[in-house]
């Protein structure tokens, strides 16, 4: 079986991946990673040398070459559900679960951080409203199950996947 996280940056989709993956004893793989494996540049560089568009388009790769493995945990990055294609590809790999959490813990969780292109503006916190508010329709329609990470401890989330894969 698979695990497929998905959500918005810093709604804990690595670090809740990682301990996932070890509880239920199988591998942990980030579309990120995969991403600045294969093409040997940093996300934040693909973004800046060849824009949004094409960054998107390796997304949609990177699925298609995990098709036919089995037993991980996926973590996805933020925008990978905004194409329809890459959703469907989602959902034929495994349950997919929504990490979400409110604007201001998001922002309080991403504002030491310099990774993350489309967070490099004069007013992060406005910009995470907003491109919040344009996802959250294709974050709940892809998600077979949604938690609330906002109050919660890694642990707890953890338990809470957990408890509904029973
Ligand atoms: C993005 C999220 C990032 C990364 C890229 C674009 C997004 O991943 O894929 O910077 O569009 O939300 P994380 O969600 O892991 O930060």
């Amino acid at each position: 079986m698979n695990i497929i996280l998905i959500g918005f940056m810093g709604a804990g989709k690595s670090e809740i991946g990682r301990r996932l993956a070890k509880e239920l004893k199988c591998n942990f793989l980030d579309t990120d990673e995969l991403i600045e494996k294969s093409d040997g540049r940093k996300i934040a560089d693909i973004f800046k040398e060849e824009g949004e568009d094409f960054f998107r388009g390796l997304e949609t790769e990177v699925l298609g070459t995990l098709q036919d493995y089995e037993n991980f945990v996926l973590a996805t990055g933020g925008g990978i559900v905004l194409k329809e294609e890459n959703v469907a590809l989602l959902k034929s790999m495994g349950r997919v679960v929504l990490l979400f959490a409110e604007p201001e813990v998001i922002y309080a969780r991403v504002k030491s951080k310099t990774h993350r292109p489309l967070l490099q503006v004069a007013d992060p916190e406005a910009e995470i409203r907003k491109i919040l508010s344009y996802r959250d329709p294709f974050y709940i329609k892809a998600a077979d199950f949604k938690v609330d990470t906002s109050k919660l401890s890694p642990d707890e989330v953890v338990k809470g996947i957990l408890e509904w894969l029973k």
